[in-house]
Parts: structure tokens; C-alpha cells; sequence
């Protein structure tokens, strides 16, 4: 039988490699795309436009999931109107489809929605899993609040579930991606304090997560994706530098990273959120990378992702 998925931010890092991933498979699945654009790869897509509180209620009908990935790029200084995009895309967008997916006649019975470990804020050395409590700051509101706008859909009976990624470690963009310049460049090394935990995860292992989640009926509300591997920053800046035979001593002060990168760089990279996976592992799932300098090897010594 086939599986028909509907996925919003299908043309991002995570969207698009899951849409390679259930290519690969051998199980059919029949991939539609929710986007603001009229096509995804040049397959058709089911329109809306979190802006404007447009959704093409018809499209949404007899999907047997929906994974929601669409928000607003966090990765740049944060302006009074980017923040203000951050917020609307992920909790109007999501209350829209959460609103619009509870009134279908055929609704969806699983719904996925990418979160973020943003939710915990800067909890220094203490470790955080899906019980704990929410952090403050700009980050930790907007996940509090994009995972409460999926309340509709909670409410119509369909299983929702939150993926609070970690850092997401990629060849094909993200992060990694933005840090390989400095690096290579012999500019790499502690951001601040270098003692703040950074909690990561591999693209590779993102996408086997999806899938797990689809499969698995019982896994319900937050989810943390994040190895229980979480390192120092100055420990990531190490084992980055020694993947890559480049030093990395160099270290950029706090204040350095708040005068160049605002808040942005105050909650994204200074911030310590050191994340257990709970709900993840208690539901046998194994990580495929949990060494981060095996992951670090695998992901810059081949080209591109299989993925
Ligand atoms: N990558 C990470 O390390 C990481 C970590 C924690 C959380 N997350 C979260 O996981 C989700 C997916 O991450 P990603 O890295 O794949 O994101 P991404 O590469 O930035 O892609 C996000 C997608 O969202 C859609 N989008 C962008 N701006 C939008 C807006 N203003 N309104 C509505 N849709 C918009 C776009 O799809 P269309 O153009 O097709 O509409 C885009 O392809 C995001 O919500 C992100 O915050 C990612």
C-alpha cells in the first residue's frame, strides 16, 4: 500500500534530504509538497502562504501524515522584522495547517513538526530532557509557542509530534557548512567561553529519525533529536580543527560574537544546551553517528551525503 506524506519546508537542508531518503526506499510513498512556491523540483505543490493565512484546505484532504518543516531562517543577525518572521512563519504558519488539517474529512493521523532544542534556553552544565521545563529568551518563547500552535490538531485526535532538532551536522549546508571557511582557514577555534555545551546530530541520523517516528505509532509530543553525545564548544572546535589537520586556538571572545551577531549570537552560539534524546532512545531507536569526530570524518571525507 502506499504511503501518502505531505511535507512543508521540502526544499530546505532536512526537507531535502528526506525527500531523497523515501525516494531511496523501496516502500512507495506518494510525497506531496505544501510550499509557497507552485512547484518543488517540478512536482506540483499544495499551496499556502503563511503570511497571508492562505491554505488550500482541498489539498490537505487523505494524507496518511504530515511533516512540517517551514519556518523562517534563523541563521543571521536578528533584526526587529526577522524576529518578527521567525515567530509568524513557525507559530502562525503552524496553527494555520494545525487548524486547517483538524477540520479535513479525511484528516492526517500523524502530524510531525520540526521544533528546536532552543526550547531549553542557556542551562549551563545541567542536562535537559523532554520533561524538563522551558528556558527564557527570544528562542525558547517562539518553540514554547510554535509547539502550542499545533493545539488544534492535538485536539482533532491526530498524533503530534514536536522534533526538537539539535544542531543538525551536514555536508550539504547548515552549520557545519558555515564553519568549514574559518576552519580551513586556520581561524577556527572557542566561541566565548568554549564551555557551553553544544548538542548535535547528523543530517543522516535526522532523516532516520522521521522515518522511525513515522513507524512508530506509540511516540507522541516532544521528541529531542540530539546524540546523548553533547560536547563543549572548545571540544567541538578541537575535534573540527583536527578532522580537518588545521589548528583551531583562535578563540573569539563573547563579546567579539555579541558586537558581530546581536542576540542571534548570544542564544545560538553562546547558549549551552547539553539535550538528552528520552523519548528516543526509550523507544530502541540507535544512532547511526554518536562519536563526533567519526561524524565529523564520515561527513567531510564524503562529498556529499548518500542522503
Ligand atoms: N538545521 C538545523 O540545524 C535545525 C536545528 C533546529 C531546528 N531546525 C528547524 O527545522 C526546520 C527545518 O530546518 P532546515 O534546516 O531544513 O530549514 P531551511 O533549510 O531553512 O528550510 C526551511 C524551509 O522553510 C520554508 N520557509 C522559509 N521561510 C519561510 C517563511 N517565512 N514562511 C514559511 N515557510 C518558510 C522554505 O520552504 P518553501 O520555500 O518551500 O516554502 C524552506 O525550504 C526549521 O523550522 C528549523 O528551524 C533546524
Amino acid at each position: 500500500m502506499t504511503t501518502r506524506l505531505l511535507l512543508s519546508g521540502g526544499r530546505g537542508l532536512i526537507g531535502s534530504a528526506l525527500s531523497r531518503y523515501l525516494a531511496s526506499q523501496a516502500i512507495a510513498t506518494d510525497l506531496q509538497y505544501l510550499s509557497r512556491a507552485a512547484d518543488v523540483d517540478g512536482a506540483l505543490t499544495v499551496r499556502w502562504d503563511p503570511v497571508t493565512g492562505y491554505i488550500d484546505a482541498d489539498g490537505l484532504e487523505g494524507f496518511d501524515a504530515v511533516i512540517h518543516l517551514a519556518g523562517e531562517t534563523i541563521a543571521s543577525r536578528w533584526s526587529k522584522a526577522r524576529k518578527t518572521r521567525i515567530r509568524d512563519s513557525r507559530v502562525g504558519g503552524t496553527a494555520l495547517l494545525a487548524q486547517a488539517l483538524a477540520k479535513c474529512a479525511r484528516p492526517p493521523k500523524t502530524l510531525i513538526c520540526a521544533s528546536a532544542i532552543g526550547y531549553y534556553g542557556d542551562r549551563g552544565d545541567e542536562i535537559v530532557d523532554e520533561e524538563s521545563a522551558a528556558g527564557a529568551g527570544f528562542l525558547a518563547e517562539v518553540v514554547r509557542d510554535w509547539e502550542g500552535a499545533a493545539a488544534a490538531a492535538l485536539a482533532a485526535g491526530i498524533r503530534v509530534v514536536h522534533l526538537r532538532f539539535g544542531l543538525v551536522l551536514s555536508s550539504s549546508g547548515g552549520a557545519l557548512t558555515s564553519m568549514l571557511l574559518p576552519f580551513k582557514l586556520g581561524l577556527g577555534g572557542p566561541l566565548g567561553s568554549g564551555r557551553q555545551y553544544v548538542s548535535w546530530v547528523t543530517l543522516g541520523d535526522v532523516v532516520a529519525v522521521i522515518d522511525h517516528v513515522l513507524a512508530h505509532d506509540t511516540i507522541a509530543g516532544a521528541v529531542n533529536v540530539t546524540t546523548s553525545a553533547a560536547v563543549t564548544q572548545a571540544e567541538f572546535a578541537r575535534t573540527l580543527g583536527r578532522t580537518l589537520h588545521r589548528p583551531s586556538i583562535l578563540p573569539l571572545p563573547g563579546w567579539a560574537v555579541r558586537l558581530l551577531l546581536g542576540e542571534m549570537g548570544e542564544e545560538l552560539l553562546l547558549a549551552s544546551t547539553r539535550v538528552h534524546p528520552g523519548q528516543l532512545l526509550a523507544s530502541g531507536y540507535t544512532f547511526q553517528q554518536q562519536d563526533l569526530s567519526a561524524a565529523l570524518t564520515h561527513l567531510l571525507t564524503v562529498p556529499r551525503e548518500s542522503i
